[in-house]
């Protein structure tokens, strides 16, 4: 490369966000040192291991790390020294009142505002709320001295879990708030071997932008789950639904699944986040308390569908197939299949559950537990002497299991599908009872 307006980019935070950030513009060819408060993820992490499961993510890692392109260290003072843009990457999880909690981001700003040795491009990519970059200066200039140099910008990420790596490199669009020209250069600089759109903002609007999508992206949702419990009472198909709309570009076939609701940690705490910013200014967005509505009924709906199908579960034995809140990850964070667990517990089930990756997570907050809570191998050991199988997750495995192997094993032929994601043709035919979502 020729000469270049700035180093190296340092990464504040190593987890499902910062991770992928880090080793993604690594292997764009920045110099990248990467940091983390979690000394144990740090160690993993410099021995090329990914702390989570995210596909491609690791071999990428190992890589960049050999080439001597990505470097990781405890110390996130020397990380700031070193860095010339950095990256804030650390959690805003949610507090009990739905708004975020920022303690992370301003623990990590104040190491920043201590460590400032000349000046620096502080960009925040972490979900925040709209005006923290103003706390961010405020921050700065309080613990570091007015004459302190530095820009703060928004750079929201858009990345989704189980497709990180894919979305860095082939980003629909990267959102860059800026208040300089040198902040605008230089994050038009970095991003530049992705030849990407890129739309140029205030700070403000950057901000918004993040909360407006992932929002509309959960009205989506919940817009086509509560077509599915029309469809269910009067006997239409809301995949057909789905497709009818979705053929239309205003609308787009993306994010019409009708099934058990979204989870994962960002949509529904950014949705939470975003309602109480808009109460906080006053401004009344019902819209998305109803999103929320129809998404936590999704549970509800789901048990009773199984009681439609078995009438009284005390005692019964039910598959649980796939509990990770979305297909190829570990994550559980918000996963449906935890209120369904906890529903299925209560009413008196036998749990027999399976996922490819997630069941170490799952076991931290159901410990095995037999005959109520067991923990197996794969689909057909936990569909063994089960009276249903209940699709929470659709990963692939599910879609191309051999029916008539299932058939053979489970009590009762009867499967609930949460995601609609198998064909009713194929299980009937294997002498299946199919219930879906909103299907005929
Ligand atoms: C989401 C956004 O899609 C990303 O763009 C964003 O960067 C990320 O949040 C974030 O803020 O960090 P993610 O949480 O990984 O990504 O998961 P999604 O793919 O959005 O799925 C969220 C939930 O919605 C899952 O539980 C999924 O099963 C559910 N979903 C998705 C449906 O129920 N129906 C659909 O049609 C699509």
């Amino acid at each position: 490369m020729g000469h270049k307006p700035f180093k190296t980019v340092g990464v504040l935070g190593l987890g499902h966000v910062g991770l992928p950030t880090a080793v993604g513009f690594s292997e764009l060819g920045w110099q990248v040192i990467g940091t983390d408060s979690d000394t144990n993820k740090v160690a993993l992490v410099s021995n090329g291991c990914c702390p989570f499961y995210e596909p491609d993510l690791e071999p990428l890692l190992r890589k960049n790390l050999a080439e001597g392109r990505l470097k990781v260290t405890t110390d996130v003072g020397e990380a700031v020294r070193e860095s010339d843009i950095l990256f804030i990457c650390v959690g805003t999880p949610q507090k009990p009142d739905g708004s975020p909690d920022l303690s992370q981001v301003e623990a990590v700003i104040r190491t920043v505002a201590e460590n400032l040795n000349g000046y620096k491009l502080i960009v925040e990519k972490s979900t925040v709320p709209v005006q923290t970059a103003q706390w961010i200066k405020r921050t700065i200039l309080r613990y570091a001295g007015n004459d302190a140099e530095f820009d703060v910008a928004s750079n929201p990420e858009f990345l989704r879990e189980g497709t990180a790596v894919q979305d860095f490199f082939h980003p629909d669009r990267i959102v860059i708030g800026i208040e300089s020209e040198r902040a605008k250069e230089w994050l038009l600089e970095l991003y530049m071997p992705l030849n990407a759109s890129i739309v140029v903002t205030d700070v403000n609007t950057a901000e918004l932008i993040k909360h407006a999508a992932n929002s509309f992206l959960a009205l989506k949702i919940s817009f086509i789950n509560m077509i599915a419990d029309l469809c269910e009472v009067v006997g239409a198909d809301v995949t057909e639904v789905a497709r009818g709309i979705g053929l239309d570009p205003r609308i787009g076939p993306h994010f019409l699944q009708a099934g058990i609701g979204y989870g994962g940690y960002c949509l529904p705490k950014d949705l939470k986040a975003f309602i109480r910013i808009a109460e906080e200014h006053r401004v009344d967005f019902s819209l998305l308390k109803e999103v929320e509505k129809i998404n936590e009924a999704r549970i509800d709906k789901f048990v009773k569908k199984v009681q439609r199908a078995l009438w009284v579960l005390k005692d019964k034995t039910l598959a649980i197939w796939g509990l990770s809140f979305k297909p190829n990850t570990d994550d559980i964070r918000e996963a449906p299949s935890l209120k369904i667990i906890g529903r299925l517990l209560e009413e008196g089930a036998n749990l027999r559950l399976y996922d490819p990756a997630a069941m170490e997570n799952v076991k931290q907050v159901f410990p095995e537990d037999p005959p109520k809570l067991v923990y197996c191998k794969s689909a057909v050991e936990a569909a063994t002497n089960a009276y249903a199988i209940l699709l929470v997750t659709e990963w692939d495995e599910f879609r191309n299991i051999d029916w008539t192997q299932i058939r053979q094993v489970v009590a009762l032929p009867i499967i609930v599908d949460g995601r609609n994601c198998l064909s009713p043709e194929i299980v009937k035919e294997a002498g299946f009872e199919y219930y879906g979502v909103g299907r005929k």
